[in-house]
């Protein structure tokens, strides 16, 4: 009987999906992260059942404050009532029944429907061809590699978009090299976290080009508030122009400079990497194409030369409590290594 009733739900959900679809899934990305304006598959799924949830929600809501407005006016203290008590009622069997019963019957469809659809997004199959993304969360920003293409880049995702008759949908390995954190891009689909020792995984399937924004979404220490995401999303041709340009390494086109032969000599090589140089470490985000990214410090500012110069003279001053100290340069070297840092494009 449930799983008729369940049926019903989903086709007459299905069916308000499609009229919908057809008016309020237009557009491009919002300018803020929003939770009813799904643009990815997993989104679309997840945003029918937040839907349903609400509706039900509603109409609960609704009744109750009926029922107790009606028995507010139709039962108030009226002038020519006596002082007497009301006559009181003790247990009623069927009253009793149906208000356990009825509860009972909507969780059970809310979590039928709810664990359908998470098992319809996780089982979902990958396809050979669908670009593979691992994700590291780090205190406080997004590592991001893509092992097939060579690609390391941070905070910053770039994915092609699915188009009508060609899908190609991205999927995310996330794992945390410290604490829990937590994969949160409203408009493309639910939170997954990055949970140290464990790997999870997850995708999305954007629909629409243009800049998605998302927040790390488990408090995860001082700066949890500047984990901020951006996945920009291209159409086909242009995400290919992106790998093409994020493959070329810095050695093959940096001249040596002043500055170069300063950031290869202070303790900047130890923490970040450049492609192609000796630069190696791991613990900050990879440099190679630093200048080819919107934001500084996992979209704590701007990136461009002014902010790029006070992040480098004290990152402590944009995004305080971050694991990069204040390296005390002296004003040539700060111009020296910020000089080169902006050829890293
Ligand atoms: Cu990472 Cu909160």
């Amino acid at each position: 009987m449930l799983r008729r009733l369940l049926s019903d739900r989903m086709r007459a959900l299905a069916l308000a999906h499609a009229l919908l679809a057809s008016t309020a899934y237009a557009g491009a990305p919002d300018k803020v992260t929003n939770i009813f304006n799904p643009l990815s598959t997993p989104a679309e799924a997840a945003h029918r059942v937040a839907l349903l949830t609400l509706a039900v929600c509603a109409v609960i809501f609704i009744t109750v404050a009926c029922l107790l407005i009606y028995a507010i006016v139709r039962f108030r203290r009226r002038r020519e009532d006596d002082e007497s008590e009301p006559s009181q009622i003790y247990g009623s069997n069927q009253i009793e029944l149906a208000w356990t019963v009825l509860p009972i019957l909507i969780v059970v469809v809310l979590i039928l429907v709810t664990a359908r659809t998470i098992a319809d997004i996780e089982d979902y199959p990958r396809p050979t061809d669908a670009i593979k993304v691992t994700i590291v969360g780090r205190q406080w920003w997004w590592d991001i590699r893509y092992p097939d293409l060579g690609i390391v880049t941070a905070n910053e995702l770039h994915v092609p978009i699915s188009e009508s008759g060609r899908r190609q949908p991205t999927f995310l390995t996330l794992e945390s090299a410290d604490v829990a954190h937590s994969f949160w891009v409203p408009q493309l689909a639910g939170k997954t976290d990055l949970i140290p020792n464990r790997v999870n995984r997850m995708w999305i399937e954007p629909k629409q080009a243009g800049v998605y924004l998302g927040n790390c979404a488990e408090y995860c220490g001082t700066q949890h508030a500047k984990m901020r995401l951006r996945v920009i999303a291209h159409p086909p041709e242009e995400f290919a122009r992106w790998v093409e340009s994020q493959r070329r390494h810095e050695a093959e086109a940096t001249p040596a400079s002043a500055g170069r032969e300063r950031f290869f000599s202070t303790s900047c090589v130890n923490c970040h990497a450049v492609q192609g140089t000796s630069a190696k470490g791991t613990f900050g985000p990879d440099l190679t194409h630093l200048m080819s990214r919107e934001t500084l410090g996992s979209g704590a500012a701007p990136n461009n030369p002014e902010t790029l110069r006070v992040w480098v003279r004290n990152p402590q001053a944009i995004k305080e409590g971050c694991l990069m100290p204040d390296m005390r340069l002296s004003d040539q070297d700060l111009d020296q290594i910020v000089a080169y840092l902006l050829t890293l494009k």
